[in-house]
């Protein structure tokens, strides 16, 4: 299986391009399923979450072109069936986009239960709870989530927790349904004002994304002919800024939204980084002296809890006790085992991990056992001394555009290796 093979100790230097928000793309590819008509979609990432659901809306009968490089064109006027049973959603994390696009498109939807993926179970009780205000009755069966509508009314909606994917999937559900949805207590994640957008631009009616409270009057139907443009990956840029300042590197981190960025920048200002910004981008420079520093990771615009794992190899290696205390997800802690096997000084106390910080990783073979996980052991490799084998880039493969090819070309070591 698919690997990476890095020798440490080379500062990152240069600059590196950003590519489309995975979260965003995941949620606007099933989104143009509402579509009685075509989209054009620009700066889509390739990465593998990509494929899978392109793969999924060709066989539900979309008719899909790649126009440029990193450009789609989708059309969903073709669109034949609200079913998408385990086989086609399978290699899919998260199939409950699926949910709220085909149940606005045809006020039904069968798709299988986004069960068990890398990162534990993923609940979707607060998507079921905003279905069924919205009219719907939902029923769980062999596996499958089954959802009918035949009153299919707009609604108050309260969220109990703030969850980035009810938000969104009762967007995609609530644009088609009659009347007013109000949406309270919602999550405020760049991505979920880049749905909106997109669901905008094709004819919704959505107001108030990106606060607590999301407004939308449904329309009959969303017609599409519009081109929208993919947000830069707030994830993908901090795990690059990261990295810079990990190896004591020199990086200008292009196409991004400082503003994105704000929890992460002061982050690493308060650990001695120096960060410079310009509309545009973001400069990292790395310092060998390495503040300690206590993150709480908590929704938008909190600090990320994507960026948990690639800043946990920060605080190993930065003078004296610093914690990282989780508040999104109880998996998150799956790379510290690995880090500790290149010698990283951590102890786990609930949802709370407490590094002593050492000066230097050593290298080691290590594992990645899910995305931001196998991020974190990429940059932990980087820097640490000697050879370091980071096992399954499957993972790293889903969300990360050609990971190891922008980080040859800032001056790293490190190849694909079948290990
Ligand atoms: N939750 C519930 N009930 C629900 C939904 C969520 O209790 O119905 C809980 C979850 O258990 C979790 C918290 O609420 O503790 C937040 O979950 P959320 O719904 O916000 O997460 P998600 O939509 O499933 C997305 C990203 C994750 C990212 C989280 C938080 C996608 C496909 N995934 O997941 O991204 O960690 O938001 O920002 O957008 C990643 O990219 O590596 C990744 C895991």
């Amino acid at each position: 299986m698919d690997g990476f093979v890095i020798k440490g100790g080379k500062p990152l230097k240069g600059d590196v391009y950003i590519s489309g928000a995975k979260n965003a793309a995941v949620a606007i590819i099933p989104a143009a399923l509402l579509i009685n008509g075509w989209c054009r979609i620009e700066n889509v990432p390739h990465i593998g979450d990509v494929e899978v659901l392109l793969n999924i809306l060709t066989q539900l009968g979309a008719e899909i072109r790649y126009e440029e490089n990193d450009t789609i064109y989708i059309n969903s006027e073709n669109i034949n069936s609200w079913k998408a049973p385990y086989e086609m959603v399978k290699s899919l994390r998260a199939s409950y986009y699926l949910l709220g696009a085909l149940m606005g498109r045809f006020k039904k939807a069968e798709v299988s239960f986004p069960g068990g993926c890398d990162f534990g179970f993923r609940p979707i009780d607060q998507h079921i709870k905003g279905f069924e205000a919205l009219g719907a009755e939902v029923e769980i069966e062999h596996g499958l989530v089954k959802v009918k509508a035949d009153r299919h009314v707009g609604s108050q909606i309260y969220l109990d927790v703030v969850s980035v994917g009810a938000t969104i999937n009762l967007m995609l559900a609530a644009s088609t349904a009659g009347g007013l949805t109000i949406i309270e207590n919602s999550a405020k994640e760049p991505h979920i004002v880049d749905v909106a957008n997109f669901l905008n631009a094709m004819g919704a009616d959505i107001k108030g994304a990106g606060t607590d409270v999301i407004k939308i009057r449904g329309v009959r139907e969303l017609t599409g002919g519009a081109v929208h443009s993919i947000i830069p990956d707030q994830i993908e840029a901090g795990t690059f800024m990261l990295a810079t300042a990990a190896t004591c590197g020199d990086v200008k981190v292009r196409n991004v939204i400082p503003k994105h960025m704000e929890s992460l920048t002061a982050k690493l200002i308060e650990m001695k980084v120096d960060v410079q910004e310009n509309g545009e981008w973001i400069r990292v420079r790395g310092t060998d002296r390495l503040a300690r520093a206590n993150i709480k990771t908590l929704p938008y615009p909190g600090f990320p809890t994507d960026l948990h794992p690639p800043a946990a190899v920060l605080l190993s290696m930065a003078s004296g006790t610093s914690t990282m205390t989780e508040g999104v997800w109880d998996l998150r802690f799956q790379y510290v085992d690995e880090l500790k096997r290149m010698g990283a000084n951590i102890k786990l106390e609930g949802r709370i991990a407490v590094f002593d910080g050492i000066p230097r990783l050593s290298g080691a073979p290590v594992k990645a056992m899910d995305l931001r996980a196998g991020a974190a052991l990429v940059i932990a490799g980087l820097v640490a001394d000697g050879v370091t084998h980071v096992h399954n880039a499957k993972y790293i493969d889903r969300g990360y555009e050609r990971l190891e090819q922008k980080l040859l070309n800032l001056g790293a070591d490190i190849y694909r290796k079948d290990l």
